[in-house]
C-alpha cells in the first residue's frame, strides 16, 4: 500500500510511526480487505490513514450499521471511552479489561491501526487516583507510583498491539501555561516527562502522543511548542503531536489551521488530527474547547439543530470539512493520521451539533462527498 511506502523524515518518531502504520496497513492489503468505493480510506490512500473513534457497542458487534461504515471507510480506530482511567481502572485494585480487550480485538480483526486513548488526563479520572485511603491528597512519590503502575499495566497489556498512545491529554490552558490539574499540583511540572518515560518503558515500540485541543490559538500553540521542545531537549520520548480538531462552523478558519500545522510541523514530529468533528449547533459556535461540561451547556442552548440539518447548514458543514481537509492534504508530509470523533451523528458527544460525516441513519451527508473530493490525487 502507498501508505506503507511513502517516505518519511528520519526522526525517531517518524520511524516508529512508519513501522507501525506500514505493518498494520500492509497486513490489511495482504488480507484483501475490500470496500465499495467511494470510501474515505481509499480516497485518502495517497495522503494519510483515516481513523474513527468507536464506542463499545461498535466493538461488541452490536451496531450493524456502524460496523459496515467503520469497516468500509476507516484505517484506524480510537476508543471513545473504554481506555480512559475511569473505565479501565475504576477502583484502586480493579482493572476492567473486557471492553478494551474487545476494542483491540476488533481493530486486529479488521487490520486497523489501533490507538490508545488516554493515559494521563485531568478529566474522566476518578478522584481516588489523587487521594490516599483517608481521602487526603497523595504525595508526589505515591502519585508517581500510581501513575507508573497504571501505565505499566494498561500499556503493557497491549504492548505491540496498540501502536499509538495518547500519553498526556490537555495539559495546557488556552494561554499556553500549564493547567493546574491535580497531576501538576501534586507531582510538579515533570509529571509530563514521567508519563512519557513510563509509557516508553511499558512499550518501547509505541508512538507516544501529546494530545490537546485549540492548538489553532496562537498562545496555546506557543505554549505547546515550548513544552515539546523542552521535553525533546531532555530526551523525553514524545514522538507525535495530536491536534484534537473539535471545530465549529466558524472556527478554526482554514488560515488558522494552516498556521497551526505549519508551526507545529517545525517540531519535526508526526502530526495527527485526533478527534475531528464540526459542531453545527447554534450554541456550539462558541465552543472552541473540548470541555465536556461546557459542551453540554452550549449544546443545550443550540436547540435549532437538534435532529435535522437544514440544506444550508449541510452545505456550510460540507464546505468547512472540505477546507479543513484541504489544509491537511496540503500538509500531508507532516500529517500522518486524521481521525473523526465518532461514526454517525447519533454516536457523537455533540449529537445536537450534527458534527460528523454520516447522519443519524448512517447515510453519508453532503460533507462526506466534500471530504472525498478534497482528497489529494
Ligand atoms: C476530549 C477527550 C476525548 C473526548 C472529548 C469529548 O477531547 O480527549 O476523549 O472526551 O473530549 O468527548
Amino acid at each position: 500500500m502507498e501508505n506503507a511506502t511513502r517516505s518519511l523524515n528520519s526522526t525517531p518518531g517518524h520511524l516508529i510511526l512508519y513501522t507501525a502504520i506500514s505493518a498494520v496497513l500492509f497486513t490489511a492489503g495482504c488480507a484483501g480487505v475490500a470496500s465499495a468505493p467511494p470510501a474515505l480510506k481509499d480516497a485518502y490512500s495517497q495522503d494519510f490513514p483515516i481513523g474513527v473513534a468507536v464506542n463499545q457497542r461498535q466493538c461488541a458487534g452490536q451496531d450493524k450499521r456502524g460496523d459496515s461504515i467503520i469497516k468500509a471507510n476507516f484505517d484506524s480506530i480510537t476508543p471513545e471511552n473504554v481506555l480512559k482511567w475511569e473505565f479501565v481502572h475504576p477502583k484502586p485494585a480493579t482493572y476492567a479489561f473486557a471492553g478494551p480487550d474487545q476494542y483491540v480485538k476488533f481493530g486486529e480483526e479488521n487490520h486497523m491501526l489501533i490507538v490508545g486513548h488516554t493515559l494521563v488526563w485531568h478529566s474522566q479520572t476518578p478522584r481516588w487516583v489523587f487521594q490516599d485511603t483517608n481521602g487526603q491528597p497523595l504525595d508526589r512519590e505515591a502519585l508517581l507510583k500510581r501513575m507508573h503502575d497504571h501505565i505499566q499495566t494498561v500499556v503493557g497489556r497491549y504492548k505491540g498491539r496498540i501502536k499509538v498512545w495518547d500519553v498526556v491529554n490537555e495539559a495546557l490552558n488556552e494561554d499556553g501555561t500549564l493547567r493546574r490539574s491535580p497531576w501538576l499540583k501534586i507531582i510538579g511540572e515533570d509529571y509530563i516527562a514521567k508519563a512519557f518515560q513510563y509509557a516508553h518503558e511499558a512499550d518501547p515500540g509505541a508512538v507516544l502522543r501529546y494530545n490537546d485541543f485549540a492548538l489553532e490559538f496562537k498562545a496555546k500553540r506557543k505554549g505547546a511548542i515550548a513544552l515539546i521542545k523542552k521535553l525533546q531537549a531532555q530526551g523525553v520520548p514524545v514522538t507525535a503531536i495530536g491536534l484534537q480538531g473539535h471545530a465549529n462552523l466558524n472556527w478554526p478558519t482554514a488560515e488558522q489551521e494552516d498556521a497551526a500545522i505549519t508551526d507545529l510541523a517545525g517540531l519535526k514530529l508526526p502530526l495527527m488530527v485526533t478527534e475531528m468533528d464540526i459542531d453545527c449547533s447554534r450554541g456550539g459556535q462558541r465552543m472552541t474547547s473540548a470541555d465536556v461540561a461546557a459542551n453540554a451547556r452550549l449544546q443545550a442552548e443550540g436547540r435549532s439543530s437538534t435532529t435535522v440539518l437544514s440544506a444550508a447548514l449541510q452545505q456550510q458543514l460540507a464546505s468547512r470539512y472540505s477546507e479543513l481537509f484541504g489544509v491537511f492534504v496540503k500538509h500531508k508530509d507532516a500529517v500522518k493520521l486524521v481521525t473523526l470523533w465518532g461514526v454517525t451523528d447519533a454516536d457523537s458527544w455533540r449529537a445536537r451539533g450534527n458534527p460528523l460525516l454520516f447522519d443519524r441513519n448512517g447515510r453519508p451527508k453532503p460533507a462526506f462527498g466534500a471530504v472525498i473530493k478534497a482528497a489529494g490525487q
